[in-house]
């Protein structure tokens, strides 16, 4: 990696302001290789010096990945005017401007979300060949049968006519309000997919929440609407993921 100068790379990683970074500079606060430096055009290499900020290691992070527990009502889009998005739940630590979700869960939808900074990565993922095993939790209306599952594991055709790759459709329990709560793996991502699947066979989804993406599931512990990077055992999976 090229050198870099100190201040462009802490406001390039948003570590902080411009101006917060003279201040500290001024203030004796920045150290780089143990030694206390002043001038804001020092320059850096940040993969290989030590740089600590008020006795703090500052890490060079290029890309970062975060799992979200997307709640209902909240859009998978990076701005929108009217709504909220998947990026007003970050916590402010966490923030980045170049955040986005890799793939995207309708507004209803609720469950696991992949915030991501890598373009490359979520263009692997989210293209049409990679074929990641997506899990869903789908409440539906009706009790779902064999002929249900047996169409599914073919490769449904939607009312549209489009055809589906096979999927696997099993039923977990009945659920409240009278719903039956299957879990639906699916290789693909069409709009409104699972929706649109279950609506092929006359049923009709009420509550849908994805569980896992490829070899990496939701944290449980997550309440909904929180985020939090992907942990080093998961950024092992997460290495993996396009080659599921
Ligand atoms: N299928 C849907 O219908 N909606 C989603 O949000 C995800 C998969």
């Amino acid at each position: 990696m090229e050198k870099m100068r100190i201040d462009r790379y802490f406001s390039s990683q948003e570590i902080c302001s411009r101006r917060e970074i003279k201040e500290a500079l001024r203030k004796g606060l920045v150290m780089v290789n143990g030694t206390v430096i002043k001038q804001a055009d020092f320059k850096i290499n940040p993969e290989s010096d030590e740089i600590l900020l008020s006795g703090k290691r500052i890490g060079f992070e290029p890309y970062v990945y975060y799992m979200l527990n997307k709640p209902q009502g909240v859009v998978s889009a990076t701005e929108d005017k009217k709504q909220k998005t998947v990026l007003d739940l970050i916590p402010p630590e966490l923030y980045r401007s170049d955040l986005f979700p890799a793939g995207r869960l309708d507004k209803d939808t609720t469950g696991f979300v992949l915030l991501t900074n890598d373009g490359d990565f979520a263009h692997r993922i989210l293209a049409p060949k990679s074929h990641i095993e997506k899990t869903y939790h789908v409440g539906v209306i009706h009790e779902i049968t064999q002929a249900d599952i047996d169409t599914f594991a073919q490769g449904i055709t939607l009312k549209s006519g489009e055809h589906c790759l096979p999927a696997k459709l099993r039923k977990l329990s009945d659920g409240n309000d009278g719903l039956t709560i299957c879990e639906v793996i699916i290789c693909e991502g069409k709009y409104h997919q699972i929706k649109k699947m279950f609506e092929a066979r006359e049923n009709k989804v009420v509550t849908l929440r994805r569980v896992r993406m490829g070899k990496l599931w939701l944290d449980e512990t997550l309440p909904e609407g929180g985020c939090r990077p992907l942990n080093k055992d998961e950024c092992v999976l997460i290495a993996d993921l396009d080659r599921v």
